[in-house]
């Protein structure tokens, strides 16, 4: 149990007024607590948003040994606030710590710091619409010096946003492109865990896409660039014949909270769901005999996002004619009327905050 000190500001923020866009307005506080090898991890505290000051030589800003999570805290109707599986973030953090050589910060502690900074920002929890209060997770390197190693000192930080939905689109089927000359993990690297190298390497590509006219980038693995893994910030689902599909995280792609609820969700509504290696190919000969009946993506930040075509080297596949499939709704409708409150949740799936 950390003993969290809570600094509350004085010049407290106006809110935003009008439709939220995705991260860009910040509320009044952030959580902080740093690690030295002395101490470990201490002086958990809520503070003032304010910017972080850091020595150049800090190792987060030469060998981006950092990371970060992606949460939400969601309004109610009756004016509730609550977290969807918290615990989940906290375990994935602690697995991407173990990856990058950072100290294990508790689960428990992890979900407590979360708590603190939504209990003093409450006020920020937006409440029209499909908007919450996304939180980002992070932790940094903070030891000054240039040798390539773990660094001995961090910092964790949560800070949080009013936001809406993560694409322009909003739930409009998104384009995709199937990108199969970069790659965004390889087996043995960091594509299973969530660091910001990851989406460093990945925006080239996404730059290339948007050239083409399409919105993500649709994963393809490192080794032969023929099985599906993951779309720029969501994993990816395709419904085939009745299957339900999607890729293995085993090592290269994130093993999402979303996507985790979405099988289960599936399977307790009786769809059989597989989660094994798909190539491209049979995707797109799906779509040839008519069998590619839904794709959508899963993420925190993006929900359950429909996807409207895949666009394979000189082959486009339209899916579901553009539109929102039937299992793509029902994903969406189900989540997120569990995550508002309006529907019951599995054991264990909400938490809230006082
Ligand atoms: C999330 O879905 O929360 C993510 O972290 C994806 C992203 C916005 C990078």
């Amino acid at each position: 149990m950390l003993k969290i000190k809570i600094e509350k500001t004085a010049h407290p923020k106006p809110k935003p007024t009008g439709p939220l866009g995705f991260g860009s307005v910040f509320t009044d506080h952030m959580f902080l607590m740093d690690y030295t090898a002395d101490k470990g991890w201490h002086d958990p505290r809520v503070v003032p948003y304010a910017p972080i000051v850091l020595d150049p030589a800090a190792l987060v800003f030469h060998y981006a040994q950092e990371c970060f999570e992606g949460m939400k805290a969601y309004r109610t109707a009756a004016g509730r606030v609550q977290l969807f599986r918290p615990d989940k973030n906290g375990e994935r953090l602690r697995s991407t710590h173990e990856r990058l050589c950072i100290p294990p910060i508790p689960v428990d502690d992890f979900v407590q710091a979360v708590k603190a900074l939504v209990a003093v920002d409450k006020d920020w929890v937006p409440a029209e619409e499909g908007t919450s209060l996304y939180i980002r997770p992070f932790t940094i390197a903070t030891e000054a010096q240039l040798g390539v190693k773990a660094s001995s000192a961090y910092q964790f930080c949560i800070i949080a946003s009013p936001s809406g939905s993560y694409y322009p689109t909003g739930i409009d089927p998104v384009r995709i492109y199937v990108e199969d000359e970069y790659v965004r993990a390889a087996p043995g690297g960091t594509g299973a865990v969530k660091c910001g190298g990851n989406y460093a390497a990945s925006l080239l590509s996404g730059e290339k896409a948007h050239r083409l006219g399409y919105g993500q980038v649709l994963w393809l693995d490192g080794v032969e660039r023929r099985y599906v893994e993951e779309v720029g910030s969501m994993n990816c689902f395709f419904k085939i014949g009745g299957v339900i599909r999607t890729a293995p995280t085993a090592g290269t792609v994130l093993p999402g909270i979303t996507r985790m609820s979405c099988i289960e969700l599936l399977e307790g509504w009786g769809y059989p769901v597989s989660v094994a290696p798909l190539p491209i190919e049979d995707v797109m000969r799906a779509d040839e005999d008519g069998t590619l009946e839904e794709v959508f993506g899963t993420g925190t930040a993006a929900v359950i996002s429909p996807v409207g075509e895949l666009k394979y080297r000189d082959r486009a596949a339209v899916i579901n004619g553009g539109r929102i499939g039937p299992v793509t709704q029902r994903l969406y409708d189900t989540l997120t009327g569990i995550q508002y409150g309006r529907l019951p949740a599995p054991q264990g799936w909400i938490t809230e905050v006082e």
